[in-house]
């Protein structure tokens, strides 16, 4: 997820406005940022890796000429946060800069057709390709404009994007272009705006073009022109009013951070498919020749790991030992050697546990590999190999749709590591890659229809003085998970357990009126499942149970459910599974008066131990 910005005003400088949104931006992604103006038909661009504040204090990014620009702020996703990545991106006459936000699926091989035919290329993005692939269309027909240049090369692109282009030999309009990633437009009295979103341009104007899938706009000093790419044809959108606040708009109109991430677990979920293959191989590659392997986290990635050993050794028959980052060292530090492999996972790659139960290991020769929603953090600095999960900041403090991202990557992983080694028919690994990709509209379709009854659910049992968790299998991943919710921003004392050890001792403290939330995928363990709710209900529990929307047994047994779409494979089940129970945390924190996106006693990443 990254922030572009581009205006075309009548007069003034478009530099320090231009700074200004990307400011407003910064929460999009903050690792690089970068500018281009156009004056009298010359290109002007600085860029850095860096918060934007700390660039502007070396560069002066306020300090360059016209009334034409472009600008980015950057999240990283290919390519090392360094300024040779940062945006804009230009080809190889330079007359041509890109900004971008999303991520070009066939990049890798648009770019070695483009390095056939002579180009040069400075950075490893995927955006760069765009720049080239526009200069090699006006080269290969002269007399084609600009905007038809950047269409023809949008036909080209697979995967997700919002661009914005200048080029010198045209330099009164800006170019853009969406699918997938946000786009919108602003239209102020003087002056016309493009923006990833609303917040950026809101101090200057309220009124908004929301740009659709496949659309090209032209913006100049009359205005602007949206053309549909496949045909050209022209379409006409008025503004729309947009009566945000300027706080409510970098929420995009949501309450709180922690909602509009759970909403967005649908986008993160397909940026999760776009991953570039060579890196989820090599990882498989690594666990397939490793002797043992330790998945090793903190927290929320820890519970993604506990779901990863299931998704391992079903589909993969590979034993992995998920750990806790703080124990590690405790725990296996001293039996951990160079046959050892390590996959850290941390969505900051920052934290302080992980850190050190990696530093340990590297001491003792193990290799090490990384997930992280973070590149160019210290995880991705010490792993030999890491893969970017792509989810964006994540600013709510509860982690949410970083979660589902990476156990879409860890199953993903999972899937590769059981092709390698023969251990899963073509039959079954074509039904759970299927599933798989229909997962981004699956968690679309429980997020639209599940909310208002786990709001309701939340309701009913707001004054609960606490509650259990219980699943079997893949599952008692994530019933931790809907319990380390619930307890860190609703602040209701909570339990979890595999469902079969329950009756070992926690339900002893079952009486009437108890809530007991089950996830019950219909799995292997549905049956056993069904036995553990019934000791439950014998005991004057009140059963909430999450279940799959054709489940007339578990429903018949519960007080209160929520339903997911049917037909889940078992080890893809905790991404759906998870997310009703996100929303029963969000729920009870605000039925209980707290601030989700802030809780007490907590921080976003732990670096001390
Ligand atoms: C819970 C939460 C924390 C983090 C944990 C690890 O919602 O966010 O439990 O999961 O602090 O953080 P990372 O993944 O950044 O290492």
């Amino acid at each position: 997820m990254c922030g572009i910005f581009g205006c075309v005003l009548t007069q003034g400088n478009a530099a320090p406005l231009i700074h200004e949104s990307l400011k407003r931006l910064e929460y999009r992604g903050y690792d690089s940022v970068g500018i281009t103006t156009l004056e009298n038909g010359v290109l002007f661009t600085k860029k850095d890796q860096g918060k934007i504040d700390d660039v502007h204090r070396i560069l002066n990014l306020d300090d360059m000429p016209g009334s034409i620009g472009i600008g980015h702020t950057r999240w990283a996703t290919h390519g090392a946060p360094l300024k040779v990545n940062a945006h804009p991106h230009v080809d190889c006459g330079k007359t041509i800069a890109v900004v971008h936000n999303g991520i070009i699926e066939n990049f890798s091989e648009l770019k070695q057709e483009l390095v056939n035919r002579g180009h040069v290329f400075a950075s490893k993005t995927d955006t760069e390709v765009v720049a080239h692939l526009i200069e090699q269309n006006l080269k290969d027909s002269p007399s084609t404009g600009l905007a038809e240049a950047v269409r023809e090369a949008t036909k080209r692109l697979d995967g997700s994007y919002a661009i914005a282009v200048v080029s010198s030999n045209e330099p009164d309009k800006i170019i853009c272009a969406r699918n997938e990633s946000p786009l919108v437009l602003g239209v102020g009295e003087n002056a016309i705006y493009c923006a990833s979103d609303i917040p950026a341009f809101l101090p200057l104007t309220n009124r908004a073009v929301f740009i659709k899938n496949g659309e090209l706009i032209v913006l100049s000093r009359s205005g602007y022109e949206i053309r549909k790419i496949h045909d050209n044809s022209v379409v006409t959108r008025e503004p729309e009013v947009i009566e945000w606040s300027p706080e409510a708009a970098v929420k995009q109109g949501y309450p709180h951070f922690m909602v509009k991430e759970i909403h967005e677990q649908p986008g993160t979920l397909r940026n999760t498919l776009r991953l570039q293959d060579d890196y989820l191989d090599l990882i498989s590659t690594f666990l397939d020749r490793a002797t043992e392997v330790f998945l090793v986290a903190c927290g929320t990635s820890y519970h993604a790991c506990l779901a990863a050993s299931y998704m391992f050794s079903k589909l993969a028959y590979l034993p992995t030992y998920p750990v806790y980052a703080s124990e590690f060292v405790e725990q296996h530090g001293k039996s951990v050697n160079i046959d050892s492999t390590i996959l850290a996972v941390s969505q900051s790659g920052e934290t302080a546990d992980t850190l050190a139960a990696v530093t340990a290991s590297q001491l003792r020769a193990a290799t090490i590999l990384g997930l992280t929603n973070a590149i160019g953090s210290t995880l991705t600095r010490v792993s030999r190999v890491y893969i970017g999960q792509q989810s964006g900041p994540e600013i709510g403090v509860a982690a949410t749709k970083t979660f589902t991202s990476q156990l879409s990557v860890m199953a993903q992983l999972a899937l590769r590591l059981a092709k390698k080694r023969g251990k899963v028919s073509q039959d079954e690994m074509d039904f759970i890659e299927e599933k798989l990709s229909k997962l981004p509209s699956t968690v679309e379709t429980i997020i639209n229809t599940q909310e208002s009854k786990m709001k309701q659910i939340a309701h009913k049992y707001k004054d609960a003085k606490v509650f259990f968790f219980l699943g079997r299998g893949v599952s008692t991943a994530t019933a931790y998970e809907g319990r380390l919710k619930l307890m860190e921003i609703a602040y209701v004392p909570s339990i979890a357990f595999p469902a079969g050890e329950s009756k070992h001792g926690p339900i002893s403290l079952i009486e009437a009126g108890f809530p007991v939330v089950f996830v019950c995928p219909k799995d292997g363990s549905h049956r056993t499942l069904i036995g553990n709710i019934m000791e439950m209900k014998a005991r004057g529990a009140s059963i909430i149970s999450v279940v799959e929307e054709d489940d007339e047994e578990i429903k018949s047994l519960s007080d209160d459910y929520v339903c997911v779409p049917c037909g889940i494979p078992e080890i893809l089940s905790p991404i759906p599974f998870v997310v009703p129970l996100q929303m029963l945390a969000y729920f009870m924190a605000l039925e209980r008066g707290y601030n989700p996106d802030m809780p007490r006693n907590l921080a976003k990443s732990v670096t001390v131990k």
